[in-house]
């Protein structure tokens, strides 16, 4: 196949991007986007801030804006994200206890029954676990609301959408570690008591100080067996040339090998759409041709 999207669904998966709903005019970015993705994340069109920016007034417009595109295009959507500590409106940031629960709950019911019927997979939960050796939740305002909050996101989005599979999702548990291990406790608890989870995220962003780890798939695969699909979510590779290609090949044969590793999806299109601040860490360069790590990946798929 010669397009990602094609060569990945050959393999029977999605591959995907994170989309911003302000580059949609642009015709470079835009002919990108539906010749390659077969998936597409709103990049921040979905969070809490942009969702409800006062309380009880919801605005869906720039979101829904992704969403009807992807899907009049035949393209999967990734909800993101229902629940995180990051990117709430100032409102829901001076809330605590009870209202701030309430609040929470209300967001994820809301915004899962707006898009009901419209999602493959919604990251419910995003972040909330601690970087570093403790396996600790992260702190944050909805962890000080006790520590049943993320299950009760999770029943919540199951009670609103029972068709989109949910899941949670991190940065820094793409190799086996101590945060990891604490999600996959969390899931393997979960599990147990029948708290609906269906996918684990694994965000994948790769530089120098975090390279892709040497146990990648292993770690995927051990989620996989605990009866869960995993994705990785906002892939991005800080580089450039053959070690970028490497690396990003690397990646791709890690998920094909773990059969629940069912979709890949890069956290931009061009070098210049990236969120970091600097680097060169996506698939095509800021005029849009596709790079050495491009072709790596189609002749991985
Ligand atoms: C980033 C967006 O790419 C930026 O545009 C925004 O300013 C900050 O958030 N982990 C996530 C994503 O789950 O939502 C973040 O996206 C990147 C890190």
């Amino acid at each position: 196949a010669s397009t990602l999207g094609a060569a990945a669904a050959e393999k029977g998966r999605y591959f995907g991007t994170a989309v911003a709903a302000y580059k949609l005019s642009d015709s470079v970015y835009s002919a990108i986007l539906n010749r390659e993705f077969t998936s597409v994340t709103p990049e921040n069109e979905m969070k809490w801030d942009a969702t409800e920016p006062s309380q009880g007034t919801f605005s869906y417009t720039s979101a829904d804006t992704i969403v009807n595109r992807a899907i009049a295009n035949g393209q999967k959507v990734r909800g993101h994200a229902l629940a995180w500590h990051s990117q709430q409106p100032s409102w829901a940031q001076n809330l605590s206890g009870t209202a701030l629960r309430s609040a929470m709950v209300n967001h994820v019911t809301q915004v899962a029954t707006h898009y009901k019927g419209k999602i493959d997979s919604w990251d419910v939960v995003n972040e909330a676990f601690a970087d570093g050796s403790t396996g600790a939740r992260r702190d944050s305002n909805l962890q000080r609301t006790g520590n049943d909050w993320i299950e009760v996101a999770f029943r919540t989005a199951r009670a609103a959408d029972p068709a989109a599979k949910l899941c949670y999702n991190d940065y820094n548990t793409d190799g086996q570690n101590a945060k990891s291990n604490a999600v996959y406790a969390m899931v393997q608890d979960f599990k147990a008591r029948g708290v609906p989870i269906d996918c684990v995220g694994f965000q994948s962003h790769f530089n120098a100080a975090s390279p892709l780890p040497s146990d990648y798939q292993a770690n995927l695969q051990r989620f996989a067996n605990l009866g869960v699909d995993v994705q990785i979510t906002e892939l991005d590779i800080e580089g450039s040339g053959t070690a970028q290609a490497t690396s990003f090949a690397a990646t791709v044969r890690a998920c094909l090998a773990v059969t629940r590793c069912n979709g890949i999806t890069v956290w931009g299109i061009r070098d210049t759409d990236s969120w970091r601040a600097s680097g060169t860490p996506l698939l095509f360069d800021g005029s849009g041709n596709p790079k050495a790590a491009y072709t790596a990946v189609l002749n991985e798929l």
